[in-house]
């Protein structure tokens, strides 16, 4: 018999709620003899408040041996904006090296989208995690005074550039339409717009069979609600990404749907898988945060350990729930709905 080691994070708010039921989903799609060990580590706002601490060492080394961390939500308006998302989110994600950010942006049948003309979706964005303006370079100067200042600087290393575009290339290889286009702003930022667009020349080399355009970030916004079809594979800089997925979450169904993967490729560390919406704080504890971001998340941390079939059965459970869904229902009884499916 196989075992897993999955560490998971509830966190704040909804995470919770969340959590729970993609944890019921996972139960219900692996195989009988494939043993879960699951490791709660109660990390976010209540630790913070108890302890002054968002990540403990002790922890971090704990979850090193995970085989992968399932993470519900980050962030409460009781805490300062970016202790948390910074000292504990953004922390996984750069420890654990995740400079994989994989969203996929997809509108399943009976999903509205906002969009006039029932459009086809299906693109997936490769936001890179570990690198930009996220990496925490920055500081303030003359603070107090009325010549402030304060920069944000972003990082970009050729080592990281390449990995992810050279991953979002193989991804596009590797589906249909083989389509590869990378968003930024070089335009204006063009340190490390020419950078990238230069590196995504020289990979795509490799990838002959890959056609690639190069969007604007702001051109990109335009096309995501005038022409979302258009794209395959998006690869981007890590704001831009964060951005970009959530005006992809909008136009796919709203954030209830969007899943993500913070992945480490070479497996040297777990990987991470969380949807892409936050605490939701305003609606925490009263069982109407919807799960279908966190089940779809789970379903790739399935498809991420090798279970694939397992993937594409929660994948399928979660398409059929879509279509039929009407009226309101509770946290807890969307995930039992997708979870008897999948046994089903
Ligand atoms: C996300 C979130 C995070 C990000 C925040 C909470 C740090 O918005 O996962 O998209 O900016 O990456
Ligand atoms: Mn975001």
């Amino acid at each position: 018999s196989r075992s897993l080691r999955l560490a998971v994070v509830p966190g704040d708010g909804i995470g919770q709620e969340v959590v729970a039921e993609g944890l019921k989903v996972l139960a219900a799609a692996l195989p009988a003899d494939v043993k879960v060990e699951t490791t709660e580590y109660d990390l976010g706002a209540r630790l913070y408040h108890r302890t002054g601490e968002t990540l403990p060492g002790a922890v971090l080394e704990e979850l090193k041996t995970q085989d992968a961390i399932l993470l519900g939500a980050i962030g409460d308006p009781s805490v300062p904006s970016g202790v948390l998302e910074r000292g504990l989110l953004l922390k996984l994600r750069f420890a654990f090296d995740h400079h994989i950010n994989l969203r996929p942006g997809k509108l399943l049948p009976g999903v509205q989208s906002p969009l006039a003309g029932d459009p086809k979706i299906d693109f997936v964005v490769v936001r890179e995690g570990t690198e930009g303006p996220y990496v925490g370079n920055g500081g303030t100067l003359r603070t107090g005074t009325e010549h402030e200042v304060a920069t944000e600087v972003s990082l970009n290393t050729a080592f990281g550039i390449e990995r992810v575009v050279r991953d979002a290339y193989k991804r596009a290889a590797a589906r249909p339409r083989k389509k590869l286009t990378l968003v930024h702003k070089n335009n204006v930022l063009v340190h490390a717009g020419h950078l990238w667009s230069r590196i995504f020349a020289e990979v795509g080399r490799e990838f002959p069979e890959v056609s690639t355009d190069y969007l604007h970030v702001d051109a990109a916004t335009i096309f995501f609600v005038t022409q979302p079809e258009r794209f395959d594979v998006i690869v981007t800089d890590n704001l831009f990404g964060d951005i970009l997925t959530d005006l992809a979450a909008a136009v796919t169904g709203g954030i209830g749907l969007a899943a993500s993967g913070n992945i480490n490729p070479t497996g040297a560390f777990p990987s991470m898988f969380e949807p892409v919406h936050g605490s939701a704080p305003d609606i925490a504890g009263q069982g109407k945060a919807d799960p279908t971001a966190t089940v779809l998340s789970v379903a790739m941390l399935l498809e991420h350990l090798g279970f694939a079939e397992e993937a594409a059965k929660v994948e399928a459970a979660v398409a059929a729930d879509l279509l039929a869904r009407s009226g309101t229902r509770s946290t807890s009884e969307v995930g039992d709905a997708i979870a008897a499916r999948v046994s089903g």
